[in-house]
Parts: C-alpha cells; structure tokens; sequence
C-alpha cells in the first residue's frame, strides 16, 4: 500500500531546502500555462502571498485531467521537491498525481489576471480574499490582532469581555442601533404614546455598543489594567473611506494612569505594533508597497523613527488660524476638528503623528476629567498621515461630585449610570485609556485607501452583502 504523504503548506515548501521527497499540497490555482510538453501552474494556499509552481509533463496524465485545471480551480498535487529550472522560483514541484477538488469555468470565472477595481472586488466579496492584495491584507490583519493581544499579555494587562448588547448609550458616541425582539408590525406602545420596551427580550430598551469604555473602567478600578478587543456599532451616516457601521475597536483602561502616561502608552502601542508588522509580515508589506502605495514601507519606518508631536487643542486651532488658506469648515476655538484640519496639521504642517490634547469640554464626552482652567479636559486624540484620527482617548473624571454635576449638566440618563458613578464613591482612583480603531490602523499600515477593503465583510449604510 502507498505511504500517505502529510499535506504541505505552500510557505513551508517555499522555505524548505530541496530535498527530492515526495511532497503533497492543496490550493487554488492562479495561472495555468502550457508549453510544448509541460503544464505549469501556480499554486496559491493561502499560507503565503507566494505562489508554488507545479510542473506537469503532459504525457504522464490524461490529456482531459490537465484540460480541467484552470485558474480558480483548486486541485491536490503530489510530486518531487525540485530545484526550480526558470527563473523567478527556487524549488518548484514536478508533479506525478493531481487531483481536482472543484473545477472552475475560466468563461464565467469573476477573477481574471488583469487588475480589478476595488469597488468590483467589494461586490464580490466571497471571492477577493483570492487576490494577492486581498490576501495580504486578511494576513496582515490576523497577524496585527495577535500582536495586540501579544503587546497587551507581555505588559500584564487582562482582556476584558465588555458586552456588544446594552443598556444605554451612556458614551453619546453616536447613534445606535436598537436590539429588540418586538414584532416591529405592532410595537407595543406605553399610555404615553412611548415605545413599551416592558415586553421585550430584555425588558428594557438594549442597542448594540458604540465602545466597551464604561464597562472596561469598571474592570480596571479592580484588576488594574485591562483592554478590550470586540466589535463596536455606529449608526451614523458616515459614507466616507474611514467610516464603517460596525468596526473593531481596541480600548485599553488603566488604573494609575494620568493623560501622560496614557500618551506614552498609547505612541508605544502603535509603534511596536508597526514594528510586529513590519517585521512578520515583510512579504505581504513588500507587495503592498510595490502595487498599492509606493512608499509604504518608508511611511511605517517613518513613524517609528519619529516621536509623536504632542500640542494641546488651543496651540492647533493657532497653528491652523495661521495656515494661509480656506477652510470647507470654519477653524475657532470651541469647534471641533475636521478631517481637513486634522490631516493639514498632520501631513503639512508638523509633518508627523500628532496628539492633541486638552479639548474644550463642550465637544467631548462627560467622563473626561475636567483640567482647572474649566474650559478643557483631559482629552487626547491621535491623528496620522492620511487618515486623520486614529485614536481618542482621555484620563477619566474621578471626582464624584465633578462626574455628577456634569452628567446634570449634560442632561445624561443619570438613573442609567448608577452603577459607574459607584466606582467614584468607592475607593476611587485616577485612570485613563483610550480606544483604537482597529481598521484605521490596518489603513494606514496597508497602505489600502478606502476601509471597506481592510475589514473581510463591511458594514456600511445601505450595505450589508455576505
Ligand atoms: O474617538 P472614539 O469615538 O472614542 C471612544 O469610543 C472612546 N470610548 C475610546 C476610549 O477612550 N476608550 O473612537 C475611538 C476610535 C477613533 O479614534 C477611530 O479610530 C475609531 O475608533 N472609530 C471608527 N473607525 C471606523 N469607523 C467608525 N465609524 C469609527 N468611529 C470611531
Ligand atoms: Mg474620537
């Protein structure tokens, strides 16, 4: 009986020293390409954004076998480890059994060898992790969630599970989207005329989360320093190349922490995030760099080499009241900041990450720890080249009395946040995080421009396929 040969991923072969054994893969075929005697085909199984070559001498299999392989078929080979004679490979497989999995009419098949657009490989969603570029990016962003998880563990901070369904929109982060369980055709309605949530699943009015923030600062006022890692809502109307209805954030809270050390977490994070890439991902990123942003490489080398300038919200506003040009929205102290003005401080006029800090406090949220002046607090907001805001982030108000008062002023729920508004009466502690969006960062190290091509299945408004 024939010994089973134990299947090979194609990275392994790549990086084997040729051997002469038989060998067995599986994978999908890219190119198919015929020459007097010989079929050669490139393999591709995922394990690598590179692709195996398979030689098969035509006359050692049956002429209808070899027809049936195209490209996006996927087929089993096995065969010698061979040193490769063309160029461009060093081993390649000289093939003695193939066997189809599924065939794939190279007529009707979406992926054909010439460059896609990225608007049509997002209606085909199901298929562009098929694609060199597609396949680096889902490799790059596996690689880049495990080194969160890595940078998190290696400091001694616990991950946190903060629920996706809640109560409230205490963070007033945007709008939400509701979960509920009521026949929509014939809502309940209290005397009032209101929605009566009293039947429904929960029996109480539930959304899905805009952030695990409030839930992650409880977590930390007892284990010290924690993160969250999950999927966050937003039912903005946002249609722009940074905005995504349902994107991944990652908030880290810690105890002890004032806006300082926060900073500093939060530029070391990033950095050695970078680095992790840059250092485990150097196929994928080479490719990237060559065939969707030139420069790529010499942007995340950038970063790394360069402190983030820190200046607080009022020297910005300064720096843009001094900028020689128009603005699309008006630039005055007490207005938020627009992509237009984040990314000219950015790319233009301090040439490197920047982190902002100490905002007026009417254009953040009510936990943000109010600084003496009266005006600002202790917010913090990360922006990068070409893609604006990247992280935002504040110390925390621990002050019961100041939180208290300003939820009154806000005219927040405050029934809601009994349960927050305790870990300021008991044991109290300063703290701070922040929150990173997860595809944000993937943008700016895949260089990819537009969010939906750096998450598998975007959810954005009027879209919702696969
Ligand atoms: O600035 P945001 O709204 O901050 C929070 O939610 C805080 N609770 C974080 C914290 O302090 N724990 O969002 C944080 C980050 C933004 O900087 C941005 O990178 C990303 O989340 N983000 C989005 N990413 C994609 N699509 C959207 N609609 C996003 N909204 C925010
Ligand atoms: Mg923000």
């Amino acid at each position: 009986m024939k010994k089973e040969i134990r299947r090979s991923k194609v990275k392994e072969l790549l990086n084997s020293e040729v051997t002469g054994k038989d060998v067995l893969v599986k994978g999908w075929v890219r190119t198919k390409r015929e020459s007097r005697n010989v079929v050669f085909i490139a393999l591709n199984d995922g394990s690598t954004i590179n692709n195996i070559q398979i030689v098969a001498e035509t006359s050692e299999f049956p002429e209808n076998l070899l027809r049936d392989i195209s490209t996006g078929g996927c087929i089993a080979v096995t065969g010698k480890l061979v040193e490769s004679q063309g160029k461009g490979q060093k081993v390649e497989i000289s093939a003695s059994a193939i066997e189809i999995y599924g065939k794939s009419d190279p007529e009707s098949y979406p992926l054909q060898k010439k460059g896609h657009s990225m608007e049509f490989l997002r209606e085909i969603a199901h298929l562009r992790f098929r694609t060199n570029t597609f396949g680096a990016v889902f490799r790059i962003r596996h690689t880049l969630a495990y080194a969160i998880h890595k940078y998190f563990n290696d400091k001694g901070f616990y991950y946190l599970h903060t629920p996706i369904i809640t109560g409230s929109d205490c963070e007033g982060a945007g709008e939400m989207f509701h979960v509920t369980t009521l026949d929509l055709k014939n809502i309940p309605l209290d005397e009032k005329g209101e929605v009566d949530f009293s039947n429904d699943f929960f029996g109480t009015e539930t959304n899905l989360t805009v952030s695990g923030q409030l839930e992650g600062e409880l977590g930390a006022l007892a284990l010290g320093e924690i993160y969250t890692f999950g999927p966050t809502f937003r039912a903005e109307n946002s249609n722009t190349p940074r905005h995504l209805a349902e994107f991944w954030m990652i908030e880290p809270e810690m105890a002890f922490y004032d806006i300082k050390d926060n900073m500093d977490l939060a530029e070391d994070f990033v950095k050695y995030l970078i680095r992790y890439i840059l250092e485990n991902c150097s196929d994928d990123l080479a490719f990237l760099n060559s065939n969707i942003y030139k420069g790529l490489i010499d942007r995340l080398n950038f970063v790394l080499e360069n402190e983030f300038r820190r200046i607080t919200y009022t020297e910005a506003i300064e720096a843009l009241l001094s900028a020689e040009r128009k603005w699309e929205f008006p630039v005055e102290w007490g207005r938020d900041l627009q992509a237009e003005h984040e990314r000219y401080l950015v790319e233009q006029y301090y040439k490197c990450p920047v982190i902002i800090t100490d905002y007026p406090k009417e254009i953040k949220a009510f936990y943000m720890k109010q600084n003496d002046d009266g005006k600002t607090v202790k917010a913090m907001d990360v922006l990068f080249p070409g893609i604006g805001e990247i992280i935002g982030g504040s110390q925390r108000e621990e002050d019961y009395e100041k939180l208290l008062a300003r939820i009154r002023e806000l005219k927040l729920p405050e029934k809601d946040l009994w349960w927050y508004l305790e870990t300021r009466k008991f044991g109290t502690a300063p703290h701070s995080g922040f929150g990173l969006g997860f595809e944000r960062l993937m943008l700016f190290i895949t260089g990819m421009s537009n969010i939906r091509d750096v998450i598998p299945f975007p959810r954005t408004p009027k879209n919702a396929e696969f």
